[in-house]
């Protein structure tokens, strides 16, 4: 687990975009597995700007989107679907066939959830998957207590979820309240995991995945059972680690130490 400290979010933003660009470089059909919500926008953004200024290419990139609220339309304002569309996909060359989504209404649950992981597995993997974190530690949509070992499936939204996204939709009533998600097993079958989180209201749960304990009911704490898992946060986020200066000074001497961390 590498922990990057940053001085604020356009940093976070930076780092990223950069791991990812680097990756696309190695491999141009890299595929991508993409979290919503609003920390990663600016990665988004960035992203794109590299597409505009010709550095980056889209044509053979695949992306799989994390998880959907059940029952909204794909073109429905606070669908994941039309916020991959909206802040990423329609400004980049990347083609429909190689875009996958998780339906907000699907006609059988089950056996679209099985399919997603096929294709998944069929295209040889996640390459990077990008993750925000909840204020309860969530990761995708699942939620505290979800299995370790969970594939793509649907899940019931906690009533803090709900209250967080509540600020995307017109009234908390209308927040559905079952989503579909990859599996915490998905994501941890990705290569390379890149986890950001901003802000002081993200440092209790920041915590407790990198210096916690391995526990359900932190799904984020998982990823320390991962090889290759970037956590990219802020001081804001990460001002309850107590290990701090210690990242730090790993991730500046990180040429001297590398061969320990890669
Ligand atoms: C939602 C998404 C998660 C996201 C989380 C945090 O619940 N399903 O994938 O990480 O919100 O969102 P934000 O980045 O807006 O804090």
């Amino acid at each position: 687990m590498e922990v990057i400290i940053t001085s604020n979010y356009e940093e976070i933003c930076e780092k990223a975009t950069r791991i990812i660009h680097q990756a696309w470089k190695r491999k141009n059909n890299l595929v991508l597995g993409l979290a919503t919500g609003k920390t990663p926008l600016g990665v988004y953004k960035k992203i794109v700007e590299l597409y505009e200024n010709g550095e980056m290419d889209f044509s053979q990139v695949v992306a799989f989107t994390l998880d959907e609220y059940l029952g909204l339309e794909e073109n429905h304002p606070q669908s994941f679907a039309y916020y991959m569309e909206k802040n990423f996909y329609q400004h980049t060359n990347i083609k429909e066939e190689n875009i996958f989504r998780l339906e907000g209404k699907p006609e059988n649950i089950k056996t679209h959830c099985q399919e997603y992981e096929e294709k998944i597995k069929n295209l040889g993997g996640i390459d990077i998957q990008i993750l925000g974190i909840g204020r309860n530690g969530h990761i995708g949509f699942n939620e505290p207590s979800s299995s370790l070992a969970s594939r793509t499936r649907v899940k019931t939204l906690t009533r803090e979820t709900i209250g967080d996204n509540a600020r995307f939709f017109k009234n908390r009533e209308d927040v559905p309240r079952f989503c579909l998600t990859m599996g915490i097993g998905t994501v941890m079958d990705a290569k390379m995991i890149i986890l950001l989180a901003s802000g002081k209201n993200k440092s209790e749960a920041v915590f407790k995945s990198i210096e916690g304990p391995v526990t359900a009911m932190v799904p984020a704490s998982v990823l320390q059972l991962h090889p290759q898992v970037k956590i990219i946060i802020d001081e804001e986020a990460s001002s309850l680690l107590t290990r701090k200066e210690y990242y730090k000074w790993v991730y500046q001497n990180k040429e001297k130490v590398k061969d320990f961390l890669e």
